[in-house]
Protein backbone atom coordinates (compact mmCIF):
# COMPACT_ATOMS: atom_id res chain seq x y z
CA UNK A 1 0.00 0.00 0.00
CA UNK A 2 0.77 3.59 -0.34
CA UNK A 3 3.20 5.33 1.82
CA UNK A 4 1.14 8.13 3.81
CA UNK A 5 0.76 11.66 3.28
CA UNK A 6 0.69 14.66 5.74
CA UNK A 7 -2.55 17.15 5.59
CA UNK A 8 -2.57 19.89 8.05
CA UNK A 9 -5.48 21.87 8.63
CA UNK A 10 -5.67 24.98 10.41
CA UNK A 11 -8.89 26.07 12.62
CA UNK A 12 -9.36 21.80 12.62
CA UNK A 13 -12.36 22.23 15.93
CA UNK A 14 -14.01 24.91 13.32
CA UNK A 15 -17.29 24.41 12.10
CA UNK A 16 -15.68 23.83 8.52
CA UNK A 17 -13.42 21.97 10.11
CA UNK A 18 -16.23 19.28 11.39
CA UNK A 19 -17.21 19.01 7.96
CA UNK A 20 -13.65 18.54 6.82
CA UNK A 21 -11.76 16.11 8.84
CA UNK A 22 -14.18 13.29 8.24
CA UNK A 23 -14.01 13.16 4.39
CA UNK A 24 -10.66 13.83 4.64
CA UNK A 25 -10.40 10.69 6.64
CA UNK A 26 -12.07 8.29 4.46
CA UNK A 27 -10.27 9.28 1.39
CA UNK A 28 -12.81 11.22 -0.96
CA UNK A 29 -10.08 14.16 -0.74
CA UNK A 30 -6.55 12.52 -1.59
CA UNK A 31 -8.19 8.67 -2.98
CA UNK A 32 -9.52 6.04 -1.69
CA UNK A 33 -5.96 3.94 -1.76
CA UNK A 34 -4.24 6.77 -0.06
CA UNK A 35 -3.32 6.71 3.65
CA UNK A 36 -3.35 9.78 5.48
CA UNK A 37 -1.97 11.33 8.55
CA UNK A 38 -3.64 14.38 10.09
CA UNK A 39 -1.70 17.65 11.37
CA UNK A 40 -4.44 19.76 13.04
CA UNK A 41 -3.71 23.60 14.35
CA UNK A 42 -5.81 25.08 16.44
CA UNK A 43 -5.26 28.52 18.87
CA UNK A 44 -3.29 27.36 22.12
CA UNK A 45 -6.83 28.47 23.78
CA UNK A 46 -7.84 25.83 26.10
CA UNK A 47 -11.44 26.35 24.85
CA UNK A 48 -10.34 25.43 21.57
CA UNK A 49 -7.71 22.40 22.39
CA UNK A 50 -10.07 20.89 23.75
CA UNK A 51 -12.71 20.76 21.17
CA UNK A 52 -10.05 19.54 18.58
CA UNK A 53 -9.37 16.62 21.43
CA UNK A 54 -12.86 15.89 21.13
CA UNK A 55 -13.02 15.84 17.36
CA UNK A 56 -10.02 13.83 17.62
CA UNK A 57 -11.52 11.42 19.60
CA UNK A 58 -14.30 11.03 16.73
CA UNK A 59 -12.22 10.61 14.29
CA UNK A 60 -10.64 7.25 16.06
CA UNK A 61 -14.02 6.12 16.45
CA UNK A 62 -15.03 5.79 12.71
CA UNK A 63 -11.80 3.77 12.49
CA UNK A 64 -11.00 5.11 9.22
CA UNK A 65 -8.70 2.38 7.24
CA UNK A 66 -6.79 5.21 6.08
CA UNK A 67 -6.63 7.39 8.73
CA UNK A 68 -2.57 6.37 9.81
CA UNK A 69 -2.20 8.77 12.34
CA UNK A 70 -3.20 12.23 14.29
CA UNK A 71 -1.94 14.90 15.97
CA UNK A 72 -3.22 18.21 17.66
CA UNK A 73 -1.64 21.47 17.63
CA UNK A 74 -1.11 24.78 18.55
CA UNK A 75 2.33 26.14 16.86
CA UNK A 76 2.36 25.76 12.92
CA UNK A 77 5.70 24.60 13.41
CA UNK A 78 4.84 21.31 14.71
CA UNK A 79 1.59 21.19 12.64
CA UNK A 80 3.63 22.20 9.04
CA UNK A 81 5.95 19.96 9.74
CA UNK A 82 6.54 17.91 6.39
CA UNK A 83 3.63 18.42 5.42
CA UNK A 84 2.68 17.73 1.66
CA UNK A 85 -1.43 19.27 1.96
CA UNK A 86 -1.88 21.70 4.05
CA UNK A 87 -5.36 23.53 4.19
CA UNK A 88 -5.64 26.69 6.22
CA UNK A 89 -9.10 26.97 7.63
CA UNK A 90 -8.83 29.29 10.48
CA UNK A 91 -8.71 32.57 10.46
CA UNK A 92 -9.83 35.41 12.29
CA UNK A 93 -13.49 36.62 11.75
CA UNK A 94 -14.62 40.21 11.50
CA UNK A 95 -16.21 41.20 14.95
CA UNK A 96 -18.57 43.69 15.79
CA UNK A 97 -17.48 47.39 14.98
CA UNK A 98 -14.15 45.60 13.74
CA UNK A 99 -13.23 47.75 10.87
CA UNK A 100 -12.02 45.92 7.29
CA UNK A 101 -8.18 47.39 8.14
CA UNK A 102 -8.56 45.72 11.52
CA UNK A 103 -10.06 42.53 9.68
CA UNK A 104 -6.70 42.46 7.14
CA UNK A 105 -4.14 43.48 10.12
CA UNK A 106 -5.49 40.69 12.37
CA UNK A 107 -5.54 37.95 9.34
CA UNK A 108 -1.79 39.20 7.99
CA UNK A 109 -0.79 38.58 11.09
CA UNK A 110 -1.94 34.79 11.00
CA UNK A 111 -0.93 34.38 7.59
CA UNK A 112 2.37 35.70 7.98
CA UNK A 113 3.00 33.11 10.60
CA UNK A 114 1.81 30.28 8.50
CA UNK A 115 3.26 31.40 5.02
CA UNK A 116 6.79 31.77 7.60
CA UNK A 117 6.04 28.18 9.01
CA UNK A 118 5.40 26.33 5.87
CA UNK A 119 8.66 28.14 4.78
CA UNK A 120 10.38 26.68 7.37
CA UNK A 121 9.01 22.78 7.76
CA UNK A 122 6.78 22.27 5.06
CA UNK A 123 7.50 19.53 2.21
CA UNK A 124 9.08 21.15 -0.72
CA UNK A 125 5.80 20.42 -2.63
CA UNK A 126 3.46 21.23 -0.36
CA UNK A 127 0.01 21.75 -1.77
CA UNK A 128 -1.97 24.43 0.25
CA UNK A 129 -4.99 25.81 0.10
CA UNK A 130 -6.50 28.98 2.13
CA UNK A 131 -10.16 29.13 2.78
CA UNK A 132 -9.88 31.34 5.52
CA UNK A 133 -11.33 35.26 4.26
CA UNK A 134 -10.31 37.18 3.06
CA UNK A 135 -8.94 33.98 1.11
CA UNK A 136 -6.88 35.88 -1.93
CA UNK A 137 -5.50 38.18 0.23
CA UNK A 138 -4.46 35.68 2.98
CA UNK A 139 -3.25 33.31 0.32
CA UNK A 140 -1.26 36.37 -1.21
CA UNK A 141 0.48 37.04 2.52
CA UNK A 142 1.12 33.13 3.09
CA UNK A 143 2.94 33.16 -0.63
CA UNK A 144 4.99 36.39 0.15
CA UNK A 145 6.07 35.16 3.66
CA UNK A 146 7.58 31.92 2.11
CA UNK A 147 9.85 32.63 0.11
CA UNK A 148 11.61 29.10 -0.59
CA UNK A 149 8.80 27.63 -1.49
CA UNK A 150 7.15 27.88 -5.65
CA UNK A 151 4.81 30.80 -5.67
CA UNK A 152 2.32 28.71 -7.29
CA UNK A 153 2.09 26.14 -4.86
CA UNK A 154 0.02 28.65 -2.85
CA UNK A 155 -4.01 29.01 -3.43
CA UNK A 156 -7.15 30.21 -2.58
CA UNK A 157 -10.42 28.62 -2.22
CA UNK A 158 -12.61 29.91 -5.04
CA UNK A 159 -14.07 26.25 -5.85
CA UNK A 160 -17.51 27.38 -3.56
CA UNK A 161 -18.46 30.40 -5.82
CA UNK A 162 -17.79 27.87 -9.00
CA UNK A 163 -20.13 25.19 -7.58
CA UNK A 164 -22.74 27.51 -6.19
CA UNK A 165 -22.70 29.18 -10.15
CA UNK A 166 -22.68 25.48 -11.64
CA UNK A 167 -25.89 24.56 -9.39
CA UNK A 168 -27.64 28.02 -10.26
CA UNK A 169 -27.08 27.21 -14.21
CA UNK A 170 -28.29 23.63 -13.66
CA UNK A 171 -31.67 25.06 -11.92
CA UNK A 172 -31.72 27.48 -14.72
CA UNK A 173 -31.62 25.31 -18.06
CA UNK A 174 -33.15 22.18 -15.96
CA UNK A 175 -30.54 20.01 -16.43
CA UNK A 176 -28.19 18.17 -13.91
CA UNK A 177 -25.24 19.75 -12.21
CA UNK A 178 -22.68 16.86 -13.35
CA UNK A 179 -23.26 17.88 -16.54
CA UNK A 180 -21.86 21.80 -16.84
CA UNK A 181 -18.94 21.71 -18.13
CA UNK A 182 -16.26 25.33 -18.52
CA UNK A 183 -17.73 27.40 -15.89
CA UNK A 184 -15.44 30.04 -14.45
CA UNK A 185 -15.43 32.49 -11.91
CA UNK A 186 -12.66 34.79 -11.97
CA UNK A 187 -11.09 37.09 -9.35
CA UNK A 188 -11.76 37.45 -5.65
CA UNK A 189 -13.89 35.24 -3.07
CA UNK A 190 -16.08 38.13 -2.25
CA UNK A 191 -19.58 39.13 -3.58
CA UNK A 192 -17.63 41.44 -6.64
CA UNK A 193 -16.48 37.58 -7.98
CA UNK A 194 -17.34 37.05 -11.73
CA UNK A 195 -18.88 34.19 -12.57
CA UNK A 196 -18.85 33.82 -16.50
CA UNK A 197 -21.11 30.90 -17.92
CA UNK A 198 -19.89 32.84 -21.70
CA UNK A 199 -18.32 29.59 -22.70
CA UNK A 200 -19.80 26.47 -20.29
CA UNK A 201 -22.08 23.75 -22.33
CA UNK A 202 -24.59 21.68 -20.66
CA UNK A 203 -24.66 18.66 -22.59
CA UNK A 204 -22.80 20.21 -24.97
CA UNK A 205 -24.89 22.42 -26.00
CA UNK A 206 -23.90 26.15 -24.78
CA UNK A 207 -25.21 27.65 -21.62
CA UNK A 208 -25.23 31.25 -22.57
CA UNK A 209 -27.22 30.10 -25.82
CA UNK A 210 -30.04 28.30 -23.70
CA UNK A 211 -30.27 31.29 -21.08
CA UNK A 212 -30.45 33.91 -24.15
CA UNK A 213 -30.87 37.06 -21.49
CA UNK A 214 -28.80 39.05 -20.26
CA UNK A 215 -30.45 40.95 -17.76
CA UNK A 216 -30.88 37.35 -15.71
CA UNK A 217 -27.36 37.42 -16.17
CA UNK A 218 -26.25 40.57 -14.37
CA UNK A 219 -29.12 41.15 -12.37
CA UNK A 220 -30.02 37.58 -10.52
CA UNK A 221 -27.46 35.02 -11.38
CA UNK A 222 -24.25 37.42 -10.50
CA UNK A 223 -26.02 38.46 -7.07
CA UNK A 224 -27.74 35.49 -6.52
CA UNK A 225 -24.04 33.89 -6.78
CA UNK A 226 -22.09 36.88 -4.88
CA UNK A 227 -24.61 37.04 -1.77
CA UNK A 228 -25.31 33.24 -1.44
CA UNK A 229 -23.24 33.28 1.77
CA UNK A 230 -24.84 36.23 2.74
CA UNK A 231 -28.28 33.94 2.15
CA UNK A 232 -26.92 30.98 4.07
CA UNK A 233 -25.79 33.38 7.52
CA UNK A 234 -29.32 34.67 6.92
CA UNK A 235 -31.24 31.80 7.11
CA UNK A 236 -29.11 29.39 9.23
CA UNK A 237 -27.47 31.69 11.39
CA UNK A 238 -24.27 30.55 10.67
CA UNK A 239 -22.07 30.91 7.81
CA UNK A 240 -21.60 27.80 5.01
CA UNK A 241 -19.58 25.02 6.63
CA UNK A 242 -20.63 21.81 4.70
CA UNK A 243 -20.14 23.42 1.29
CA UNK A 244 -17.29 25.30 2.18
CA UNK A 245 -15.43 21.80 2.80
CA UNK A 246 -16.98 20.10 0.23
CA UNK A 247 -15.55 22.64 -2.00
CA UNK A 248 -12.10 22.42 -0.48
CA UNK A 249 -12.46 18.70 -0.78
CA UNK A 250 -12.99 19.26 -4.90
CA UNK A 251 -10.01 21.73 -4.87
CA UNK A 252 -7.47 19.64 -3.28
CA UNK A 253 -8.88 16.60 -5.24
CA UNK A 254 -8.75 17.99 -8.85
CA UNK A 255 -5.44 19.40 -7.92
CA UNK A 256 -4.30 16.41 -6.48
CA UNK A 257 -5.78 13.96 -8.88
CA UNK A 258 -6.39 15.82 -12.04
CA UNK A 259 -9.62 17.28 -13.66
CA UNK A 260 -9.78 15.23 -16.62
CA UNK A 261 -9.85 18.16 -19.06
CA UNK A 262 -12.29 19.33 -17.23
CA UNK A 263 -12.27 23.42 -16.28
CA UNK A 264 -12.44 23.99 -12.56
CA UNK A 265 -11.99 27.25 -11.04
CA UNK A 266 -8.91 27.97 -8.63
CA UNK A 267 -7.45 30.96 -6.65
CA UNK A 268 -3.93 31.20 -8.03
CA UNK A 269 -1.05 33.54 -8.81
CA UNK A 270 -1.12 35.18 -11.89
CA UNK A 271 1.75 35.20 -14.16
CA UNK A 272 0.31 37.97 -15.89
CA UNK A 273 -2.40 36.04 -17.83
CA UNK A 274 -5.55 38.29 -18.79
CA UNK A 275 -3.93 41.72 -17.73
CA UNK A 276 -4.16 40.51 -13.89
CA UNK A 277 -0.71 41.47 -12.79
CA UNK A 278 1.80 39.03 -11.70
CA UNK A 279 1.64 38.35 -8.24
CA UNK A 280 -2.45 38.68 -7.91
CA UNK A 281 -4.13 35.91 -6.50
CA UNK A 282 -7.14 35.53 -8.89
CA UNK A 283 -9.84 33.30 -9.38
CA UNK A 284 -8.81 31.88 -13.31
CA UNK A 285 -10.57 28.42 -14.81
CA UNK A 286 -7.53 26.20 -14.90
CA UNK A 287 -7.47 22.58 -15.57
CA UNK A 288 -5.27 20.09 -13.29
CA UNK A 289 -2.88 17.19 -14.26
CA UNK A 290 -0.27 15.23 -12.93
CA UNK A 291 -0.23 17.26 -9.49
CA UNK A 292 -0.42 20.73 -11.74
CA UNK A 293 -2.49 23.50 -12.66
CA UNK A 294 -2.95 25.16 -15.78
CA UNK A 295 -4.69 28.35 -16.33
CA UNK A 296 -7.00 28.38 -19.50
CA UNK A 297 -5.63 30.86 -21.89
CA UNK A 298 -6.94 32.46 -24.71
CA UNK A 299 -10.43 33.21 -23.62
CA UNK A 300 -11.70 36.66 -24.98
CA UNK A 301 -12.78 38.54 -22.62
CA UNK A 302 -15.95 41.15 -23.69
CA UNK A 303 -16.59 44.49 -22.39
CA UNK A 304 -19.07 43.01 -20.06
CA UNK A 305 -16.83 40.57 -18.87
CA UNK A 306 -13.90 43.21 -18.65
CA UNK A 307 -15.79 45.55 -16.56
CA UNK A 308 -16.57 42.63 -14.26
CA UNK A 309 -12.96 41.70 -14.08
CA UNK A 310 -11.57 45.20 -13.05
CA UNK A 311 -13.74 45.41 -10.50
CA UNK A 312 -13.04 42.47 -8.90
CA UNK A 313 -8.97 43.40 -9.69
CA UNK A 314 -9.43 46.14 -7.94
CA UNK A 315 -10.76 45.18 -4.98
CA UNK A 316 -8.19 42.53 -4.73
CA UNK A 317 -5.61 45.02 -4.94
CA UNK A 318 -7.16 47.31 -2.19
CA UNK A 319 -6.92 44.50 0.03
CA UNK A 320 -3.72 43.80 -1.20
CA UNK A 321 -2.27 47.57 -1.14
CA UNK A 322 -3.89 47.30 2.95
CA UNK A 323 -1.32 44.68 4.04
CA UNK A 324 1.99 45.65 1.84
CA UNK A 325 3.35 47.26 5.06
CA UNK A 326 2.94 44.33 7.11
CA UNK A 327 4.68 41.86 4.83
P1 LIG B 1 -15.16 28.87 12.81
O1 LIG B 1 -15.07 30.15 13.58
O2 LIG B 1 -16.22 27.87 13.12
O3 LIG B 1 -13.76 28.10 12.94
C1 LIG B 1 -12.53 28.72 12.75
C2 LIG B 1 -11.55 28.03 13.67
O4 LIG B 1 -10.25 28.54 13.36
C3 LIG B 1 -11.80 28.29 15.16
O5 LIG B 1 -11.89 27.05 15.84
C4 LIG B 1 -10.58 29.11 15.59
O6 LIG B 1 -10.17 28.80 16.92
C5 LIG B 1 -9.54 28.65 14.58
N1 LIG B 1 -8.44 29.60 14.37
C6 LIG B 1 -8.49 30.95 14.37
N2 LIG B 1 -7.26 31.45 14.20
C7 LIG B 1 -6.43 30.41 14.06
C8 LIG B 1 -5.04 30.29 13.88
N3 LIG B 1 -4.26 31.38 13.81
N4 LIG B 1 -4.51 29.05 13.79
C9 LIG B 1 -5.28 27.96 13.89
N5 LIG B 1 -6.60 28.00 14.08
C10 LIG B 1 -7.19 29.22 14.16
O7 LIG B 1 -15.18 29.30 11.27
P2 LIG B 1 -15.56 28.42 9.99
O8 LIG B 1 -17.01 28.53 9.75
O9 LIG B 1 -14.96 27.07 10.14
O10 LIG B 1 -14.85 29.25 8.84
C11 LIG B 1 -13.45 29.35 8.77
C12 LIG B 1 -13.04 30.38 7.75
O11 LIG B 1 -13.44 30.01 6.45
C13 LIG B 1 -13.65 31.77 7.97
O12 LIG B 1 -12.61 32.73 7.75
C14 LIG B 1 -14.69 31.87 6.89
O13 LIG B 1 -14.94 33.20 6.56
C15 LIG B 1 -14.01 31.13 5.78
N6 LIG B 1 -14.87 30.67 4.68
C16 LIG B 1 -14.37 30.72 3.42
C17 LIG B 1 -15.10 30.27 2.34
C18 LIG B 1 -14.53 30.34 0.96
O14 LIG B 1 -15.27 30.03 0.01
N7 LIG B 1 -13.27 30.70 0.71
C19 LIG B 1 -16.45 29.76 2.53
C20 LIG B 1 -16.89 29.71 3.90
C21 LIG B 1 -16.11 30.17 4.93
Amino acid sequence: SKTPVRVAVTGAAGQIGYALLFRIASGEMLGKDQPVILQLLEIPDEKAQNALKGVIMELEDCAFPLLAGVEAHSDPLQAFKDTDYALLVGARPRGPGMERADLLAANAQIFTAQGKALNAVASRNVKVLVVGNPANTNAYIAMKSAPDLPAKNFTAMLRLDHNRAASQLAAKTGTAVGDIKKLTVWGNHSPTMYADYRFATTNGKSIKDLVNDQVWNADTFLPTVGKRGAAIIAARGLSSAASAANAAIDHMRDWALGSNGEWVTMGVPSNGEYGIPAGVVFGFPVTTAGGEYKIVEGLEIDAFSQERINITLAELQGEQDGVKHLL
